[in-house]
C-alpha cells in the first residue's frame, strides 16, 4: 500500500511527506511514500533531507503529473492507495503575468491525475487549495460554508476550479473521498533546519523577504500598505508554522479513509497577525532589527484574512499548536542555514 505525493519535494509536501512517515512509524503502520515531482519549483536533494530527518528514504519519480504516461508507469509501479495532490504553480504575482501556463498547468495536472487514479481504483485524495479563494475581506474569519468565494488572481481561480472539478468529480464516484484544505499562510520551516522554503528570485511572500533582510541580502522590507481599515494600518493574515500544516494532512488523510464525499477544511490558526505584528515577532525573537518602509498597497491584496478553524477541530480532531514565535524561530533558523 503506497499514498502519492505530488509536488511532495515542495515546502509543503516535504514536511508533510516527514509529518506522515513520523506518524506511521509511531503507529507502527507499514506503508510507503511515493513522491512524484518534475522538479520545477524544488531540488532534488530535499529527498535526502526528509530521509536523514525520518530514517526512511521515500521513493521518488522525477515526472511531470501531467505526464499521462509517466502517471501510468507510476501506478503500474506502485499500489497507490491516496493521493495528496500539490503539484502546481503557485506564484500570485506569476499568474497575473502568465495565466494560461498556469490554467494549463494547474488543471492539466489534476485531470490526468484524476484520470489516472480512475483507471487504478485509487479512491482518496487530498487537495492543497488556498485561503485565496476566499476574497471577501469583509466577511473573517472566513468559514468554510461561505458561499461567498471569488479570487483576485488566476493562480487563485486555478484553485477555484479544482475545487469544482474534484467536487463534480466525487459526485459522480460516490465510494470516493475528497477533502479539500484551503491553507491561510504557511510559514516557519522543520526545526531541524533540513527543509524549508526556497522561493526562486525576489521572495513574494512576506517571512522569506523578512529573513533575507535579517540576512544582509535585501537591505530593507517594504510594507505594502498602512492604510487598511485595520488595528495599525497594515495587512492582516493566519500565519501558520508549516509543521502544523503538514500535520493537518495527516488529520485529513485518516479522516478520508474513514470517509467518502467532498469536505472542506479551513487549515489556519484563526488568529490574523499585521504586517507589524509580525516584524516585531520577529526582532524579539531572533533579536534582530528589520529596517522597513511603508510602500503602497499591493494590487490584488485585502485588508484581512484569517480562519475560522472550528470545523476541522470538530471533524479532523487538528489545531495548531506552534505559535508566531516559533514560526519566526523557525523561519529564521531555516534562512541561516540556507545563507551559510
Ligand atoms: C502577506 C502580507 C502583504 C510581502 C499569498 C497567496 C496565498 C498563499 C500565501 C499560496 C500581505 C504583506 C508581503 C512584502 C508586505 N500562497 N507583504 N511586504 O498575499 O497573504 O498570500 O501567500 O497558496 O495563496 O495569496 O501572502 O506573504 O505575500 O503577504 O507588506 O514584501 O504581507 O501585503 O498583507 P498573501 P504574502
Amino acid at each position: 500500500m503506497a499514498v502519492l505525493l505530488t509536488g511532495g519535494a515542495g515546502f509543503i509536501g516535504s514536511h508533510t511527506a516527514v509529518a506522515l512517515m513520523e506518524t506511521w512509524k509511531q503507529r507502527g503502520k507499514k506503508e510507503q511514500l511515493v513522491i512524484v515531482d518534475n522538479l520545477y519549483n524544488a531540488q532534488a536533494e530535499v529527498i535526502d533531507r526528509i530521509t536523514a530527518i525520518t530514517g526512511t528514504r521515500p521513493a521518488f519519480v522525477q515526472a511531470d503529473v501531467a505526464d499521462r504516461d509517466a502517471m501510468e508507469t507510476l501506478f503500474n509501479t506502485y499500489e497507490i492507495t491516496a493521493v495528496i495532490h500539490f503539484a502546481g504553480y503557485k506564484a500570485v504575482g506569476e499568474s497575473v503575468s502568465k495565466p494560461v501556463a498556469y490554467y494549463r498547468n494547474n488543471l492539466d495536472t489534476t485531470l490526468t491525475l484524476l484520470e489516472t487514479m480512475a483507471r487504478h481504483g485509487c479512491k482518496q485524495l487530498i487537495f492543497s487549495s488556498s485561503a485565496t479563494v476566499y476574497s471577501v475581506g469583509d466577511k473573517v474569519p472566513f468559514t468554510e460554508e461561505t458561499k461567498e468565494l471569488g479570487c483576485t488572481n488566476p493562480y487563485g481561480w486555478t484553485k477555484y476550479m479544482i475545487e469544482q472539478i474534484l467536487r463534480d468529480t466525487a459526485a459522480a464516484h460516490p465510494d470516493m473521498s475528497v477533502v479539500l484544505l484551503r491553507y491561510f499562510n504557511p510559514i516557519g520551516a522543520h526545526p531541524s533546519g533540513l527543509i524549508g522554503e526556497r522561493p526562486n528570485g525576489i521572495p513574494n511572500n512576506l517571512m522569506p523577504y523578512i529573513t533575507q533582510v535579517a540576512a544582509g541580502i535585501r537591505p530593507k522590507l517594504s510594507v505594502f500598505g498602512n492604510d487598511y481599515p485595520t488595528p495599525d494600518g497594515t495587512g492582516v493574515r493566519d500565519y501558520i508554522h508549516v509543521v502544523d500544516l503538514a500535520k493537518g494532512h495527516v488529520a485529513a488523510l485518516d479522516y478520508a479513509e474513514g470517509h467518502t464525499g467532498c469536505e472542506v477544511f479551513n487549515l489556519g490558526t484563526g488568529v490574523g497577525y499585521s504586517v507589524l505584528d509580525i516584524v516585531h515577532a520577529f526582532e524579539q525573537a531572533n533579536g534582530i532589527h528589520i529596517p522597513y518602509e511603508i510602500a503602497p498597497r499591493r494590487p490584488g491584496d485585502i485588508a484581512s484574512c484569517y480562519a475560522a478553524t472550528d470545523k476541522a477541530k470538530k471533524l479532523l480532531g487538528w489545531q495548531a499548536e506552534y505559535n508566531l514565535a516559533d514560526m519566526c524561530r523557525d523561519s529564521w533558523n531555516w534562512q541561516k542555514s540556507i545563507s551559510e
